[in-house]
């Protein structure tokens, strides 16, 4: 695996690939990888020729300097799971390497961040629009791979790229979870033992709303319901229990048949927020 520090040898090492017809696959993370993070990897090893991985823990887009300097950071550790999953590529830049001087331009997501993590966490999208059309530019991948257990970032990425006429894919992939259901997170090292065990609370009050939709419950008595139930852990205080449609992510008063449903949290557990969500397919 090529390691490259510098937007310089990226592009020269992506365009190298490309010009010799080689397909390049590209998966963009903040590090502290894990299984939600390397099936990603396998899966543009499985459909590209390059693998380009980045690890960048993006200022631009944590609203909380707390959560930017606590971040976990191990890139060696991170280097030898790309490698065993197939990485080909890793870009590991500096701060000053990514923004040699602030960036300016704003984006507006327009409704798309009007809910969730972009009612909550102001500027969060622009950062992550300003980093992934950096990436997009020096990487110029015929396809990027992303998870839906950040199913807003997916949405604003997939307007993104619609907008700014990217010439790739986008990709999604499942959430993967712990054995307990906990999805999988790299904030999740940063939970005590005591926090760490009532997490998985989370993903079941998920999954009780998600069998609640499906029996047609109304969004409004979900939402209530399930923010009733986060409230009896008391570790928890909840940022928002949303009952959403699946591609506007605005939030549903009633269902409409055959439009996917999107139920989101947002929960600060100690010093940690954890985000998750589920998929309901109505027939
Ligand atoms: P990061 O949180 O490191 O996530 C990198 C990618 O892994 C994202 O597409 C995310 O959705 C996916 N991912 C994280 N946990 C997952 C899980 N449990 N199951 C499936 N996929 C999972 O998302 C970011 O970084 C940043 O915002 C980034 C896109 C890199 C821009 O800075």
């Amino acid at each position: 695996m090529d390691l490259f520090t510098t937007a310089a040898g990226l592009l020269a090492y992506a365009e190298t690939a490309r010009r010799a017809g080689q397909r390049i696959g590209f998966v963009p993370t903040m590090g502290a990888l894990h299984d939600g993070h390397l099936q990603l990897v396998r899966a543009a090893a499985n459909d590209c020729d390059v693998v380009i991985a980045s690890i960048f823990v993006n200022p631009t887009q944590f609203n909380n300097p707390e959560d930017f300097r606590l971040y976990p950071r191990l890139p060696e550790t991170d280097a030898d799971l790309l490698r065993s999953a197939g990485c080909t590529a890793l870009f590991l830049p500096s701060v000053e390497e990514m923004y040699p001087q602030p960036a300016v331009l704003k984006f507006n997501f327009g409704a798309l961040e009007s809910v969730m993590e972009g009612a909550h966490r102001p500027g969060h999208f622009n950062g992550v629009a300003t980093v992934v059309s950096k990436l997009f530019h020096l990487v110029r991948p015929h396809r990027a791979y992303f998870g839906q257990k950040d199913w807003q970032q997916v949405a604003v990425v997939k307007q993104l790229v619609a907008d700014l006429s990217f010439d790739l894919e986008i990709v999604a992939y499942p959430t993967i979870r712990e054995a307990d259901g906990l999805a999988m997170s790299s904030r999740n090292r940063r939970l005590t033992p005591e926090e760490r065990a009532v997490a998985p609370q989370l993903y079941q009050a998920l999954a009780q709303a998600a069998e609640q939709v499906r029996q047609g419950m109304p969004p409004a008595q979900v939402q209530a319901g399930a923010l009733a139930t986060l409230a009896r852990e008391p570790r928890f205080t909840p940022e928002y229990f949303e009952v959403a449609d699946a591609q506007t992510l605005q939030p549903l008063t009633d269902y409409a048949p055959g439009r996917a449903v999107v139920l989101c949290l947002a929960v600060h557990l100690g010093a940690v927020r954890l985000i998750d969500n589920v998929i309901v397919s109505l027939g």
